[in-house]
């Protein structure tokens, strides 16, 4: 895979991209990151230098800002690009969908403007599964129908089919769209993680702040879902299967044409309750939790049918839901206050 022409990896600073640029660099890849840090710090791509042996170029660049991104993109004239830049949380969201809109939206156009000037056509983007709205049928093909209940799915939903449009009039363009079911863990180093802003929003490290002390309790959203134990059923994976599934799919560019959707998941769902006792057995403490009511636009159950992944790519995961817990335990212990707590 190695190739004199970099990989642009926006977003490479944040927690998905951070993992991602690491297993490029250790595959021998050059790499440049584009990233606003608006939910990041640099501190993320210090420590992949410093875990790879290997120095990824780094520009702190807005995608919103068109001339000062067509210039590091006319600078490096990479091969490929994986797209993780984007504002990701749901609940803010509904607050300001504008800003939502305007910086994923247009920030892709940006980014395809900019990559064709160079003739760069070959693209790994970051969906959710959050595009199938409330499904149906499990496990989730991606055949099912699409839907979004939040400004931020119709971000996802949207920049779907504007880079289908864009393969459609342009039959050399390649692209791949991810759809992650629920990324969680850590590097097993510890040293690169996830690092929320203020009060997490998303199960996991929720349940590692309060396994450390820094929360008193996790709130449950619902435990009268028609699930086996009441409480809400996802694919949880693993962010180093996730990230490897993105070297997968730049490998997979020369045996696809247009635009193709591929799910990332296990196949498998766990409840909430299953995965608070499972990181109560990795970090050997004990987790408390309330019984809430639940929250506004939760589904009972999301797993994924992860066999396109499998034929197309090649790719499944494979660490379990103890592994995820572990390394992200290691990450939260040895981080407590994630990257800004680092002198
Ligand atoms: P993250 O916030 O850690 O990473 C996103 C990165 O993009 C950050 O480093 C941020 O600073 C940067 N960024 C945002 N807007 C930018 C802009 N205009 N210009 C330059 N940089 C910008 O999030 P993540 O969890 O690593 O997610 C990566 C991608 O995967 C996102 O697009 C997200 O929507 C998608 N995704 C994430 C999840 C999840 O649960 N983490 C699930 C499904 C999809
Ligand atoms: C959420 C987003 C989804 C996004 C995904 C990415 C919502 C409604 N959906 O999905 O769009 O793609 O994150 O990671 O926000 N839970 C609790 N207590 C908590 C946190 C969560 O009980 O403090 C429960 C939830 O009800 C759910 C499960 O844990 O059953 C997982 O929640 P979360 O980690 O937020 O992910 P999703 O809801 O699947």
């Amino acid at each position: 895979m190695t190739s004199p022409r970099p990989i642009l990896v926006t977003g490479g600073a944040g927690y998905i991209g951070s993992h991602t640029v690491l297993q490029l660099l250790e595959a021998g890849q050059r790499v440049v990151v584009v990233d606003n840090l608006c939910n990041a710090h640099e501190e993320s791509l210090r420590r992949v230098a410093e875990l790879s042996g290997q120095q990824p170029t780094f520009h702190q660049v807005d995608l919103l800002d068109a001339a000062a991104l067509g210039a590091v993109i006319q600078q490096h004239r990479p091969q490929a690009a994986i797209h993780f830049a984007g504002l990701k949380a749901v609940g803010e969201s509904s607050q300001i969908p504008i800003q939502y809109y305007h910086n994923n939206i247009t920030g892709t156009i940006h980014l395809l403007q900019a990559l064709a000037a160079v003739n760069c056509r070959q693209l790994v983007f970051s969906s959710s599964a959050t595009v199938y709205g409330d499904a149906q049928e499990m496990p989730i093909t991606e055949a099912a129908p699409l839907s979004a209940t939040n400004a931020y799915g119709r971000t996802k939903l949207f920049i779907e089919h504007l880079l289908a449009d864009a393969c459609i009039a342009d039959p050399e363009m390649k692209v791949i769209c991810l759809r992650y079911f629920n990324p969680v863990g850590a590097h097993p180093s510890g040293r690169i993680g996830e690092d929320p802003n203020g009060i997490p929003n998303n199960l996991m490290p929720f349940i590692t702040q309060v396994a450390v002390g820094r929360r008193p309790h996790l709130n449950i959203f619902g435990n009268d879902y028609p699930t086996p134990d009441g409480t809400g059923v996802r694919d949880y994976i693993h962010v180093v299967d996730l990230a490897a599934g993105h070297l997968a799919a730049l490998d997979a560019m020369d045996r696809i044409s247009g635009c193709e959707a591929i799910n990332l998941g296990t196949g498998r769902g766990y409840s909430v309750l299953e995965v608070l006792r499972a990181m109560e057995t990795a970090s050997g403490r004990p987790v408390p939790y309330e019984i809430q009511g639940r929250r506004r636009g939760d589904v009972a159950t999301s797993y994924a049918d992860p066999s396109k992944a499998q034929q197309l790519l090649g790719w499944q995961a494979r660490r379990e839901l103890s592994e995820m817990c572990d390394d992200a335990w290691r990450w939260q212990q040895s981080n407590p206050l994630g990257y800004a707590g680092q002198p």
